[in-house]
């Protein structure tokens, strides 16, 4: 199973990515993650210039991002399928993939989009932050740790904020969103494996409504092979 999580910064993808991620025993792939590690983990000029990029909320380039896209899902834990997160976020990125997908897979991918108000994305990007250990991300008003200063997955003490979680980089990523990742939405919006997802509500009734959609999508694919 193929899926891809649209939606604005902060809506929730890597929550509900996490969630699918090990509910289908399939990889998530994040492409900010993977940047962040590549930042984190070299000294060279790209990283370098990569950082500066997404600190200021600006969108890396298409090539270095399909180029990773492209090496990642070929890989052998992607055989039995994956979950996209934070791509596609431009026209190029998205036919590119479609065109990866039918071409080599010849495979369908589900897409769906997480609708979040501007007041609440603002609320779960200020309040974000993760655990330096293990990762696992909380929010200070809406999910903090069940002990106040200690991570529920691995029990350290240790947290870290994104650098491009302030609020004038905020602004700059919903504007990018809009100019470039929005497009991407209508792209998709015509087509028959698009799904809409109401995001308000807690984690789990949205996983719940996602869910949902990756069974009837199932479902169809299932009623296509017998036809
Ligand atoms: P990326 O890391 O993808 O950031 P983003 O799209 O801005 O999305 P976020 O990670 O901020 O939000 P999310 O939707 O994952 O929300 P989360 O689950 O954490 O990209 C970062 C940068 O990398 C980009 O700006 C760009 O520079 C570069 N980049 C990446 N991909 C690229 C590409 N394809 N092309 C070019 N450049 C690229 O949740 C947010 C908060 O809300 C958390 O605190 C969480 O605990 C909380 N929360 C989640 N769900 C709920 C809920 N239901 N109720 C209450 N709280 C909730
Ligand atoms: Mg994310």
């Amino acid at each position: 199973m193929k899926i891809i999580l649209l939606g604005a910064p902060g809506v929730g993808k890597g929550t509900q990515a996490k969630l699918l991620s090990k509910k289908y025993h399939i990889p998530h792939l994040s492409t900010g993650e993977i940047l962040r590690d590549f930042v984190a983990n070299s000294r060279s000029r790209l990283a370098h210039d990569t950082k500066e990029t997404i600190d200021q909320g600006r969108l890396v380039g298409d090539d270095l991002i399909i180029q990773i896209i492209q090496d990642r899902i070929q890989q052998d834990d992607c055989k039995q399928g994956f979950i996209l997160d934070g791509f596609p976020r431009t026209l190029v990125q998205a036919k590119m993939l479609d065109e990866l997908i039918y071409k080599q897979h010849r495979d369908v991918i589900l897409v769906i989009n997480i609708d979040v108000s501007m007041e609440d994305i603002v609320k779960r990007i200020s309040g974000r932050f993760s655990c330096r250990k293990c990762g696992k991300v909380y929010n200070h008003y809406l999910l903090p740790p069940t002990i106040q200063g200690i991570c529920n997955e691995c029990g350290s003490t240790d947290f870290i904020k994104r650098e491009d979680d302030n609020e004038e980089v905020i602004r700059n990523r919903v504007a990018v969103y809009k100019e470039y990742t929005a497009p991407v939405l209508e792209y998709y919006r015509t087509k028959a494996n698009f799904y809409n997802i109401d995001g308000r509500g807690d984690v789990n009734q949205i996983a719940d409504k996602i869910n949902l959609q990756v069974l009837r999508h199932q479902n169809i694919k299932e009623a296509a092979k017998e036809m």
